[in-house]
């Protein structure tokens, strides 16, 4: 089972509580942690989050910063991801891309947590940092061209960021947001969709299960 979920609403989480979004964003990360906990007792083999988007650049700098120090902080809780035997990937912009704008700091983080739970044999964490699916469409038919092969739906596949990735049976967007976003678009075509108005900081378990419900 691959559930994939676009964490939406964490500024309107904060703004109803009237806090800065930042402390929304903070909230959002802690909960990704709480969710993760419970994901490993479903039966959910892999578990991808967006978690930033190539287009959320434009955002506040100081709001960009403070999702930086997010991800950061995400990407080094290993000794919890190894207790739950979680392995880590990343999808997003290849670090070697001219585009690609991940801090070298957030690459450091994020090659040590692929590197330092590759050993787990639970659930797969992937999360999409400096990730868009038009994107990652463009550079895969790039990629099979310069292959020389015809570009067929077998050989786009094949290339994608993550082409072991398997196809995504729920697609959940969180905080009311009734449409889809640039995340996944040719991994998640027949995906169930699990729209919530809940915000992504209150995502929680009785939630995660109403979105396995579509499915099982
Ligand atoms: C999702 O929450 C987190 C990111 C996109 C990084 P938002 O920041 O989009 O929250 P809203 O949509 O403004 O409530
Ligand atoms: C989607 O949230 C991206 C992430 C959750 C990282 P946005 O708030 O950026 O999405 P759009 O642009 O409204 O679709
Ligand atoms: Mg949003």
């Amino acid at each position: 089972m691959h559930v994939a979920c676009i964490m939406d609403g964490n500024g309107r989480w904060a703004g109803r509580r009237g806090l800065p979004r930042t402390d929304g964003h903070t909230e959002g990360e802690e909960n990704l942690a709480r969710l993760v906990r419970v994901a490993v007792t479903r039966d959910i083999g892999w578990l991808t989050v967006f978690g930033f988007s190539t287009e959320n650049w434009v955002r506040p700098r100081a709001e960009v910063r403070h999702i930086l120090g997010l991800h950061h902080r995400l990407f080094g809780r290993l000794d919890e991801l190894n207790e739950l035997n979680v392995r880590v990937q990343w999808i997003g912009r290849p670090f070697d891309d001219p585009q690609a704008r991940t801090p070298k700091y957030i690459q450091r983080a994020i090659r040590r947590a692929i590197a330092d739970t590759a050993q787990n044999t639970g659930m797969l964490l992937t999360v999409a940092f400096d990730y868009g699916a038009r994107q990652e469409l463009i550079d895969a038919v790039r990629r099979v061209r310069g292959d020389g092969l015809d570009v067929t739906p077998a050989a786009i596949a094949e290339h994608l960021y993550l082409p072991e990735l398997p196809p995504v049976d729920v697609l959940v967007r969180t905080s009311g947001e009734l449409r889809v976003s640039n995340f996944l678009l040719w991994q998640s075509a027949g995906a169930a969709i699990h729209f919530t108005d809940t915000t992504w900081p209150d995502f929680d378990g009785a939630e995660l299960d109403a979105a396995l419900a579509l499915v099982t």
